[in-house]
């Protein structure tokens, strides 16, 4: 066992772990070739050309017509300001929580001082569309629903084209978090009437952090210019990003501050990589692949923490692990990374200690790292003494069922 161990520890290969943890994700070879590339400084006409069509590229992701901007900023921020950009201090939301990232979504909201309603779903488990419409019959004077597509913390992709109708119909404007669905899972902005939409780079897309797409509908615009909503911020008030547009954008500096030019490249690279494979193409290979590790965990005699395979994640799988490979959880993701070079992440939060998840997007989503990482697991959960299938078993329960779909 320690032949392996001492083998990666030498770095004989050479290699950086693989990223299987659920983003950031491998870099696309094209993403890594502009990071070595020509360095940008963050206005002039050229450069404000190459602006607009990273803008362009993004709203072909998420499939709208809305103006788009992209912040230079975490994902996070760009919740923030879709938060506060739809409902004043003192307003009432309402957030879907089924993990980690919802309910951050919900503490968000609370900090920028809206009132917020929750409704939940244990993890694993997605929130009833009749409990949405029951809350929102108890709440008619809520101004937005606020979700999470893809679930990052529990592997579950949540039906938010049926939340965002009953939100619509109750005359909500809606903040969804695409972080970990962006280029991986279908999104169309546009005809589900997502009136802010945050998407990220550095998880389906295969690219690096620091650019964070927003799309945002007239409507919220129009509000916000009208005063109807008064952000009490600067960055995230988009007041501030429509007047540097107006005044600024004939010196390509169509955004209120310095950003980081490189990670705009990045974007643009990994947005055109998906939309030259095709986004529904696209989608069906992470779909399929998901479907097929799904199989080669359970071959392992591994669960899933997702409850119903309906909603089980196409970018992230999270694994939940038996009692006896519980107490060794630590130990478990250590060894994948020591011994094998796949770096794989625990649970967070209330399945911290349960579970571990696998992201499988972008470049990941592929039998290249796929197997690879069924190969390890199924030696790393036998070595911590759990009865498990062999690995070819759970590779030929990975190939059934990618070639039966
Ligand atoms: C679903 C989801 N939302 C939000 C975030 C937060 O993104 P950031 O760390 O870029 O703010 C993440 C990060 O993993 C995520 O998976």
């Amino acid at each position: 066992m320690n032949i392996t161990s001492n083998l990666v520890m030498s770095r004989y290969w050479l290699e950086d772990p693989i990223l299987m943890i659920p983003g950031p994700s491998e870099l696309h070879p094209r993403v890594k070739e502009v990071l070595n590339g020509r360095f940008y400084p963050h206005y002039g006409h050229e450069w404000g050309e190459i602006y607009s069509g990273i803008e362009e590229a993004v709203k072909k992701i998420f499939k709208t017509k809305n103006e788009t901007i992209i912040m230079p900023t975490p994902g996070s921020l760009g919740l923030e300001l879709g938060v506060v950009n739809v409902a004043n201090r003192g307003e009432k939301v309402v957030a879907l929580t089924n993990g980690f990232f919802g309910d951050r979504l919900a503490e968000i909201a609370s900090y920028c001082g809206t009132g917020v309603v929750t409704v939940s779903a244990p993890p694993g488990y997605v929130v009833s569309v009749e409990s949405l419409e029951e809350t929102l019959d108890k709440h008619p004077d809520a101004a937005a629903l606020l979700v999470v597509q893809n679930e990052s913390a529990t592997g579950v992709i949540n039906p938010i084209s049926q939340y965002l109708r009953v939100a619509k119909k109750h005359g909500l404007l809606t903040v969804v978090d695409a972080v970990s669905s962006f280029g991986g899972a279908e999104l169309d902005v546009d005809g589900w009437g997502v009136d802010v939409c945050v998407g990220y780079p550095n998880k389906c897309l295969s690219g690096i952090p620091g650019a964070a797409p927003v799309s945002i509908s007239s409507e919220v615009w129009e509000r916000v210019e009208k005063g109807i909503v008064s952000p009490f911020s600067w960055f995230t008030n988009l007041r501030v990003w429509r007047w540097y547009r107006a005044n600024w954008a004939s010196h390509g500096h169509p955004y209120p501050t310095t950003i980081n030019t490189y990670a705009y490249l990045a974007l643009r690279v990994a947005a055109e990589v998906a939309i030259e494979e095709g986004l529904e193409k696209r989608y069906e290979r992470h779909r399929r692949i998901a479907a097929a590790f799904r199989a080669a965990v359970k071959k392992m005699g591994l669960g899933l923490l997702s409850r119903n395979e309906a909603y089980a994640s196409p970018t992230i799988t999270a694994i939940e692990l038996p009692p006896q490979l519980r107490t060794h959880i630590e130990e478990l993701v250590r060894k994948m990374l020591t011994d094998y070079g796949i770096m794989i992440s625990r649970g967070i939060a209330a399945t911290e200690d349960t579970t571990i998840r696998i992201g499988h997007m972008g470049v990941t989503a592929s039998p290249r790292y796929l197997i690879p990482t069924i190969s390890a697991l199924t030696e790393t959960v036998r070595s911590l003494g759990y009865p498990t299938s062999s690995a070819g078993e759970a590779i030929d329960a990975f190939y059934e069922t990618l070639r039966s779909q």
